[in-house]
């Protein structure tokens, strides 16, 4: 079980204007291959893509990002950073339970991402979701190339609470 950590005052929400140079921030210092601030931009500006970012307070600056798409009924995750300083203090992990309870309100069924088989930590992270692998061995390259592996949940209560285990 992911350890509740993180004190009241932790905020999720939508990235405002003025929180781009901090996720371009936190995107560059977290990947080798990191998207511009263009592709943020245009990522901003797509109708079923969503960037919510998380704070340590309602007004501080965002330590970390997630960026997913809302398509019908699934959710395809395509990025979740923290800023290095800040992680193994449940920034990600307030990302993407605050995503799967979306996912739950607006009835996805299925929430997908790819990781790279050699990110155990993330690998660990989504699985103690219930993210389950549905391509490992396979390899991926993307706009950005990322070599990753594929995971998938199915967007359920039990996923929801954070607590569900990987049964595999
Ligand atoms: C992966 C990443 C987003 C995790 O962010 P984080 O805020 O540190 O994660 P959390 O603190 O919420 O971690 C929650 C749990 O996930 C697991 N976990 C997270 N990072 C881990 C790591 N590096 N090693 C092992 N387990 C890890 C642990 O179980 C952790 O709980 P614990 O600290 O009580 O052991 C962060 O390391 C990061 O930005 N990495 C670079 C970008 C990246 O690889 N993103 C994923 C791309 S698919």
């Amino acid at each position: 079980m992911i350890r509740e950590r993180l004190t009241t005052g932790v905020h999720v929400g939508p990235m405002l204007d003025r929180d781009l140079d901090a996720v371009v921030e936190v995107e560059r210092v977290s990947f080798k291959t990191p998207w511009g601030r263009d592709v943020f931009l245009e990522e901003a500006a797509r109708e079923w893509a969503h960037i919510w970012v998380v704070r340590a307070s309602e007004e501080g600056p965002a330590v970390g990002f997630i960026n997913f798409w809302l398509v019908r009924d699934e959710i395809h995750i395509l990025n979740v950073a923290v800023l290095p300083e800040e992680r193994r203090k449940g920034y990600a992990a307030r990302l993407i339970r605050q995503t799967l309870t979306f996912a739950w309100e607006h009835k996805v069924r299925y929430l997908t991402l790819e990781v790279r088989r050699s990110n155990q930590g993330a690998i660990k992270l989504y699985k103690s979701f219930d993210f389950k692998p549905s391509g490992f061995g396979r390899t991926t390259t993307r706009t950005t190339p990322r070599t990753r592996s594929s995971c998938s949940s199915p967007s359920s209560p039990r996923a929801l609470d954070g607590r569900a285990r990987h049964r595999g």
